[in-house]
């Protein structure tokens, strides 16, 4: 404990006098609180970047505390963060930390996913849970569709949903409509990249998720129907008359037009 508040005491320049409250001061009636605060990543990241950012850490996000020091009752501060605290520092064009849009309209804040740093993160950076259990514990229907018989995994544990989706909307962002060119997906299937001499339309337009569950299935290949055949002929009613649908070899479309995701050599994707 000696050690932190010399560290503090380090910290705090007589230049200082005259500004918010520091550190020091809180931490001369805070000392447990203050000193993990300082050994946590968030205190050890502000003090790597300048031991001035975690003097005056404290009241950017519990407000002006002189009321407080003064006269040292809870509602002379506040507990909670006030609002644009967090942007207070993180608004500079390195970490964009600006949230999905689709977040802003929901009212999730920063702490709905992050630590203060008073306590240790569940995951980094600063997380309150791993990506699948914090995205997961507000959308249980796509964390449920991970469980299907079908569905991203590492071994048994599903893919992290930062593998998919930025929560800060960067590229990667929200409901992904980029996907018209395979948006994330095409990260790791590099192969279906294209582009292709004759595309498929529905790849190229509607995306991966025209023919794919992405976050799981109860179907192989995470398809959106029980099998191929039931999901091409969903858009291809009118087929050749040579197309018995009686016929078991005519059921499955793919064993002749293989080139599904698209092909360099024939418009009718039978090879790749
Ligand atoms: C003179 C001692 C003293 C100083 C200096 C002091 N505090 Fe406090 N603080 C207290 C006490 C005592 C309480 C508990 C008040 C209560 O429960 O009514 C408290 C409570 C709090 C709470 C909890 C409020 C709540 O709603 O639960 C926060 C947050 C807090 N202090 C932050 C700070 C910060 C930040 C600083 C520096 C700007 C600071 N304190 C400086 C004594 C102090
Ligand atoms: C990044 C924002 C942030 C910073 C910086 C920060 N706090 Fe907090 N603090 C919080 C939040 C949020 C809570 C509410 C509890 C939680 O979520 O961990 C809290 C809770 C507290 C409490 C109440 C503790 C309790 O267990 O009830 C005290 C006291 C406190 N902070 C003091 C400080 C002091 C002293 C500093 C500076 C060394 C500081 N805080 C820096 C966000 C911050
Ligand atoms: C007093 C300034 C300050 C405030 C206020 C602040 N931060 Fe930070 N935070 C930092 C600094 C500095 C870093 C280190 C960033 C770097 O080195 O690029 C950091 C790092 C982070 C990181 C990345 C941690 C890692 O392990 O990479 C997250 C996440 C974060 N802050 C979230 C928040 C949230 C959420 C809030 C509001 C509750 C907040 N910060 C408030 C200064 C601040
Ligand atoms: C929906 C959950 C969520 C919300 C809300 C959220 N974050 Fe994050 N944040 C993350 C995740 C997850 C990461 C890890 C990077 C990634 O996978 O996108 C991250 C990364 C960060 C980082 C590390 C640097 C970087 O850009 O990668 C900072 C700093 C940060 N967030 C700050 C904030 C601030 C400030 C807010 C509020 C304006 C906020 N976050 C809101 C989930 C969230
Ligand atoms: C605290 C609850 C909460 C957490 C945690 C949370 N979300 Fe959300 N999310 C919401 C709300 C609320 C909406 C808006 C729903 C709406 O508009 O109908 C939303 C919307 C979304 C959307 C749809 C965006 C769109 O444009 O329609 C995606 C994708 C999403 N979240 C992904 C994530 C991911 C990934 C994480 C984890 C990094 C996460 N969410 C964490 C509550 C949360
Ligand atoms: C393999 C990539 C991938 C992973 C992993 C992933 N998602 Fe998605 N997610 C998508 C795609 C693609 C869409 C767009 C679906 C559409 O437009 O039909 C989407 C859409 C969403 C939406 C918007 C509503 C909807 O279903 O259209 C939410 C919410 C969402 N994802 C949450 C999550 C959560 C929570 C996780 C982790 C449990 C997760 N996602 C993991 C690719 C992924
Ligand atoms: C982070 C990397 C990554 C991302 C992003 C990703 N995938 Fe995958 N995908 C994989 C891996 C790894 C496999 C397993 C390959 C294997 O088992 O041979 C896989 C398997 C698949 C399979 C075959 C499943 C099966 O049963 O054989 C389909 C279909 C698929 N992914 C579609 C998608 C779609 C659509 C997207 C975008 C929404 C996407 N993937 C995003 C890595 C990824
Ligand atoms: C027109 C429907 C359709 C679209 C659009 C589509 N797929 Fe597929 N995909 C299929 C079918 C059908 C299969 C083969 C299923 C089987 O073998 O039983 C398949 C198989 C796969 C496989 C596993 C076998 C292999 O070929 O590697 C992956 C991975 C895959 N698709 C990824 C993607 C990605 C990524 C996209 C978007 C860029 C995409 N698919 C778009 C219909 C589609
Ligand atoms: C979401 C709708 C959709 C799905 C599902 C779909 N297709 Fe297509 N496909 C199209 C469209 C649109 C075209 C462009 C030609 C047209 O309008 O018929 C096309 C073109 C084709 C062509 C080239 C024929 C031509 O007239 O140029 C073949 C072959 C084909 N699809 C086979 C398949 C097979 C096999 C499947 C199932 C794995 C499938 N399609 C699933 C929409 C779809
Ligand atoms: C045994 C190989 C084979 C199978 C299996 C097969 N096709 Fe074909 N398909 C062809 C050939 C050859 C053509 C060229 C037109 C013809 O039949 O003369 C064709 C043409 C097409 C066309 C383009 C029609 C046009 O107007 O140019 C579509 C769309 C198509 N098939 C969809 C399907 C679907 C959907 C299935 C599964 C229900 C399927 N095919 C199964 C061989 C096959």
């Amino acid at each position: 404990m000696k050690s932190t508040l010399l560290a503090f005491a380090f910290l705090i320049s007589p230049a200082a006098l005259g500004e918010p409250v520091d550190a020091a001061t809180c931490a001369a009636c805070h000392e447990d609180v203050a000193s993990a605060f300082a050994r946590g990543p968030h205190g050890a990241a502000m003090a790597r970047r300048s031991p001035k950012v975690l003097s005056s850490s404290c009241v950017r996000c519990h407000g002006d505390g002189k009321a407080h020091a003064e006269d040292p009752k809870a509602e002379n501060v506040s507990r909670a963060p006030a609002p644009g605290a967090c942007l207070s520092c993180h608004a500079g064009s390195g970490t964009t930390p600006l949230t999905d849009p689709a977040h802003a309209r929901g009212q999730v804040g920063c702490l709905s996913c992050h630590a203060s740093g008073h306590t240790a993160p569940a995951a980094a950076p600063l997380l309150r849970a791993s990506s699948h259990e914090l995205c997961g514990g507000c959308h249980a229907t796509q964390r449920n569709a991970s469980k299907l018989a079908y569905s991203h995994r590492d071994g048994s544990r599903p893919f992290d949903c930062t593998s998919c989706h930025s929560a800060h909307g960067k590229s990667r962002i929200g409901r992904l409509a980029l996907l018209g060119n395979g948006g994330p997906c095409l990260d790791c299937h590099s192969e279906k990249a294209g582009p292709w001499v004759f595309a498929h339309p529905p790849r190229e337009t509607g995306g991966c998720v025209s023919c794919h569950q992405p976050h799981g299935s109860t179907n192989p290949r995470l398809l959106a129907r029980r099998a191929v055949a039931p999901l091409c002929l969903e858009c291809h009613s009118g087929l050749p008359s040579s197309h018995n649908p009686a016929s078991a070899r005519y059921r499955n479309c793919i064993s002749c037009h293989r080139a599904v995701h698209g092909s360099n050599h024939e418009p009718r994707l039978f090879e790749d």
